[in-house]
């Protein structure tokens, strides 16, 4: 079958190649994957700066976000022929730790987790792949295609979920949130911020092409400069960007008891001077709390589907608003002014 490979570390690797049929120890479940999602940790991957083969091989196959339809399941998997599922991208590691030996593997304590099409283990995008029924989650119908949102939605889903276990450190009634960066993280986070009800602002650079209009649809507002101010009234702010500057405006700006969650990977290379000293002298006297976040795990999975269900359908596929097929997936790679998030669909639903 067809699959996009990639050997990690090495830039301009990626190609399609022929691989064999999902080996039946990599699980009961074999799945027909329709689509999967760009994003740019699969672009860090194709440039050869992240990512892992299995052992013992030099190519992964690549694709962490994604859709898929059940081929064949096992009586008592929960799961049926026909049931759509997106993968679970990361698997704990096999010591266990403390976190992955029950299930919270997002928070793996010793680095020797594995994920799906980044680290160590195949991704999904090819033809089939086979899972544990444990590392599925199953997508309503109703969201189609967009179900391959499901995964980005959970990276987002924890970041809320861990926000809200903070906030219950003390009396708290947040009415704001900033979100900063309006690339598919960024929306699908204002996205979540709305369904709280929560008044919610979006800053990002650009001030045409369609994310102003997908924040403003949402019922939030939309701002291309600002970022102190909006930073002082913000009782929550989920940084998206990785922008350094950015993210020492933000953290030298929120107000007493502001809550920011870092959730977008820096780049890195770039150095700002800045006073930490009084930076860190507020934050202790405001009780200012800043945290990163990353990936997800099963349950964050299912806030995901259920955020994204009670979303509207037409504002998602405004998301996912490109679609590009496996042969051409080259295509994929390279963003144009009017993508939001661009899938590879390797089928028809
Ligand atoms: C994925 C996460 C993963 C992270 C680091 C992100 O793009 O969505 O699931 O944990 O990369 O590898």
């Amino acid at each position: 079958m067809d699959a996009l490979t990639v050997r990690p570390g090495e830039a301009n690797s990626a190609w399609i190649e022929q691989i064999d049929e999902p080996a039946i120890e990599s699980g009961s479940v074999l799945v027909q994957t329709l689509a999967v999602g760009i994003c740019g940790t699969d672009l860090e991957i194709i440039a050869g700066e992240y990512g892992w083969a299995p052992p013992n091989r030099d190519r992964l196959v690549l694709g962490h976000e994604s859709i898929g339809r059940v081929l064949e399941a096992p009586a008592d998997s929960g799961l049926s022929a026909g049931d759509f599922v997106a993968g679970i991208v990361r698997h704990p590691d096999p010591v266990p730790c403390a976190n992955c030996a029950v299930g919270e593997w997002d928070m793996c304590r010793n680095g020797l987790y594995t994920e799906r099409g980044i680290k160590e283990i195949d991704g999904f995008c090819r033809e089939r792949y086979r899972s544990d029924p444990h590392f599925l989650v199953k997508a309503p119908a109703s969201l189609g295609i967009e179900g391959v949102l499901i995964e980005p939605t959970s990276v987002i889903a924890k970041a809320w979920d861990h926000i809200e276990r903070i906030g219950a450190r003390s009396v708290w009634k947040p009415k704001v949130v900033l979100i900063t960066g309006a690339g598919p993280i960024g929306l699908l986070a204002a996205m979540m911020g709305r369904q709280r009800e929560l008044e919610v602002h979006v800053l990002d650079i650009v001030t045409d092409g369609p994310k102003p209009g997908l924040v403003a649809d949402l019922g939030a507002q939309y701002h291309s400069t600002g970022i102190k101010e909006l930073a002082s009234k913000a009782d929550i702010v989920i940084e998206c960007t990785g922008i350094g500057q950015l993210v020492f405006d933000i953290l030298s700006s929120t107000p007493a008891g502001a809550i920011t969650c870092l959730a977008g990977i820096s780049s890195g290379g770039r150095t700002i001077s800045a006073d930490f000293g009084t930076l860190n002298k507020s934050m202790v006297l405001e009780n200012d709390v800043v945290f990163g976040s990353v990936n997800a795990n099963r349950r964050h999975y299912e806030m995901a589907v259920n955020a994204l269900a009670q979303a509207d359908h037409a504002w998602l596929q405004r998301i996912a608003n490109r679609r590009v097929p496996l042969q051409q997936w080259h295509d994929a790679t390279t963003r144009g002014p009017n993508d939001v998030k661009t899938l590879i669909q390797l089928a028809d639903l």
